[in-house]
């Protein structure tokens, strides 16, 4: 190998390493609020800490394996999903304003939409959806983001190696 392909190889490994740092460094401040909102609405009760779903509702409602638009991320977290088990976060939705252009009145028991235990701002919505588009959609599980969600060196950690 010339001397010229080793200062390539070298650059490259400089700018992964940069690329690393950075990213580790924008989990850390960026997202955190939309994290702490992941967690008061607990929606790792249904989607679990790692995003791909799981417990009583199993992999079918993974967060990584789909992409949605941010608006859509933002509409299916303040209106829910009448009919599923995806509630409503926003306290005024079907009352004071309409989702998927219908109110309360529109729906029979079987269907009603159900509204979360915790309420969320428009704020809050905003913050967990990005945090939801950025972090999981369409994204690997890495060992970044698991120390992201817990802490640094945490157990559940360990055994995940990219
Ligand atoms: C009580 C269980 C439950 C909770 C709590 C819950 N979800 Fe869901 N969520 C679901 C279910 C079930 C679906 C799938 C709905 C369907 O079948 O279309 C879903 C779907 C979604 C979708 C759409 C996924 C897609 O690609 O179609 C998003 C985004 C989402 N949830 C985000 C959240 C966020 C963010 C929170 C917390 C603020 C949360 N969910 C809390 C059960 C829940």
């Amino acid at each position: 190998m010339s001397t010229n392909k080793y200062s390539l190889l070298f650059f490259f490994l400089i700018y992964f390493l940069k690329l690393h740092f950075a990213f580790s460094a924008s989990i850390s401040s960026e997202f955190s609020y939309g994290l702490n909102v992941y967690k008061k609405g607990n929606c790792m009760g249904c989607h679990s800490w790692h995003g791909k779903g799981g417990g009583g509702y199993g992999a079918g409602v993974s967060l990584r394996n789909k992409e949605l638009s941010l608006a859509e991320i933002v509409n299916v977290i303040k209106c829910g999903r009448p009919g599923t088990g995806m509630p409503y976060f926003y306290k005024k939705s079907y009352k004071n304003e309409k989702c998927y252009d219908t109110t309360f009145k529109d729906y029979d028991e079987a269907y009603r939409p159900i509204n979360s235990k915790r309420f969320l701002t428009i704020k809050q919505i905003e913050a967990v959806s990005t945090f939801v588009k950025e972090l999981l959609q369409d994204k690997e599980l890495t060992k970044e983001y698991c120390e992201f969600f817990f802490n640094e060196g945490s157990k559940v950690c360990l055994n995940i190696n990219n």
